[in-house]
């Protein structure tokens, strides 16, 4: 809802006898944010996304592209600010776009994540005919949250406004800026990821350029430095330091020896070769340079080996949280099965299993299955069994897995295959809990789920991601008819 007291009656009145077009400029009352974070209010019929503009303040803006009834805008002036709006803690807000929710509240922030999910969710609330969405669960601590960040090299470096003239343009180790592909934003401090990491971030880039060694270069594909990816274990304090060239080589080594040492709390140091196109943090093999390969990070009593590209929650202390959440609504009993379905390094499954009689976990990458069964082993789990294969072609009611009786998924953000629907009616498990980092997939998959028995009973959101639009929501279905319940 608009929040503004901004007199409606100055709002711009529409263009006599055309539509809007580019440069046009009008008053804009900015009443709600988009999935991407975006804020967006009316001119008129349209409706118009103005990036930064946050839910209560009322902007002039200007109109860059008309695609149908919407108006992709920017703002020219701020008219009245919202009573939500905070300063940005970040330098580099304007560009980087990372964190889309700085300038506003975190409370609001909460807010406005839980209309964004009901949004989502309109088809299955419909469905369901019952507003079963509880408030979103914020992080204690909404600053330096991320155990891991992936940032890239790059001889194209984004100026930013505020940069004074003549700064050197062709090294950059940072973050792609808003919307730029080609281009990373240098950043040097970044306030949502863990603090040490600030640190070895500052120290890669400036021994890279006293070294020399040429970042990548995306359109040509020459250059040596591609990605470094820091990870940190919250509670147990070890770092990894992941560094993918396009290359290995005896200046690969002396650079890794000199942030070593210039960073001894750098645990471990893994180096990783890809040469390929694409722009994306893996190798084909990866060398341990020094330490043990992975770090260790604790999640309630267990501790979880992290290798460089194993999948692990970025965010530990609300992964810690979200983890309560899923166990309060899967409420295991010690005679029950439990499928773990898209289980990563296995860690829903290892920190339920105590609680259950047996636990199959299910994923497709051989290296989290690894991890998955090496925890397992370090943390004495034995109820619990890891399959690697896609869930859609491994799972099915005959692969002679047993019948469970409940279902956690944890789909990445494409949500799930058909396939595993169609599955999942077929074995009809009396609870599942759907883990979703993508409302919008998860209200596509469940109207078939809800259509055939099941119930939703419960939507848990939780922000793992402050700052940003991104958030995880736990959705608990029961079937009303459990087996032989006729
Ligand atoms: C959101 S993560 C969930 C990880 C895990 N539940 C956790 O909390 O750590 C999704 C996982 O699904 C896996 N995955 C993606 N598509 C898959 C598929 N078709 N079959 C099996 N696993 C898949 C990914 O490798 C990833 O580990």
């Amino acid at each position: 809802m608009p929040t503004s007291q901004f007199d409606s009656a100055l709002l711009t009145p529409l263009p006599e006898g055309r539509k809007p077009r580019r440069d046009d400029e009008f008053l804009c009352v900015i009443d709600s944010i988009n999935a991407r974070g975006t804020g967006v209010g009316n001119w008129g019929e349209y409706r118009a996304r103005i990036p930064g503009a946050v839910p209560g303040s009322t902007v002039l803006a200007q109109v860059v592209k008309r695609r149908r009834d919407r108006l992709d805008s920017r703002i020219l002036e701020l008219r009245e600010a919202s009573p939500d709006a905070v300063a940005p803690r970040c330098a580099h807000f304007e560009s980087c776009g990372g964190c889309s929710f700085q300038g506003i509240a975190y409370a609001r922030q909460l807010e406005l994540m839980g209309e964004l999910a009901r949004r989502e969710l309109a088809p299955v609330l419909a469905l369901s005919g019952a507003d079963v969405v509880e408030p979103v669960l914020g992080c204690e601590s909404a600053w330096n949250y991320r155990n891991k960040m992936d940032f890239t090299f790059s001889n194209r470096r984004w100026v930013e406004e505020s940069e004074p003239e003549g700064m050197d343009r062709d090294f950059a180790l940072g973050l792609h800026s808003r919307g730029r592909y080609d281009k990373v934003l240098a950043v040097g401090r970044c306030d949502i990821q863990f603090e040490a990491g600030n640190g070895i971030l500052m120290s890669a880039s400036k021994l890279a350029r006293e070294m020399d060694l040429a970042p990548w270069d995306t359109r040509e594909h020459v250059g040596l430095l591609r990605h470094l990816v820091l990870r940190h274990g919250a509670h147990t304090g070890e770092i990894m330091v992941y560094l993918v060239t396009s290359r290995a080589g005896e200046d690969v080594t002396r650079y890794a020896e000199a942030l070593l040492a210039a960073h001894p709390e750098i645990t471990t140091f893994v180096h990783g070769v890809n040469d390929g196109r694409a722009s994306v943090a893996t190798s084909e093999c990866e060398s341990v340079l020094y330490g043990p390969g992975m770090i260790c990070e604790r999640l309630e009593e267990l501790t979880f080996e992290i290798s460089a590209t194993s999948f692990f929650q970025t965010n530990t202390l609300q992964a810690e949280r979200l983890m309560g959440v899923i166990r309060e609504e899967a409420a295991v009993q010690s005679n029950e099965v439990l499928l773990d379905l898209y289980c990563g390094a296995g860690v829903i499954g290892l920190l339920l299993a105590k609680d259950a009689r047996e636990v199959v976990g299910l994923e497709r990458e051989p290296s989290s299955i690894r991890d998955a069964i090496r925890n397992a082993k370090r943390n004495g789990v034995e109820n619990i069994r890891f399959v690697a294969g896609e869930v859609e072609s491994v799972w099915s009611e005959d692969s002679g897995l047993p019948k469970p009786d409940i279902c956690i998924v944890d789909p990445p953000r494409a949500g799930l295959h058909p396939k595993v629907i169609k599955t999942l009616l077929q074995l009809s498990p009396p609870r599942l809990v759907y883990v979703s980092c993508n409302l919008a997939a998860a209200a596509r998959d469940l109207t078939p789920l809800l259509e055939s028995g099941y119930e939703l009973q419960r939507v848990r959101p939780v922000d793992l991601f402050p700052h940003t639009p991104h958030l995880e929501g736990v959705l608990t279905l029961v079937h009303r008819h459990p087996r032989g319940d006729d």
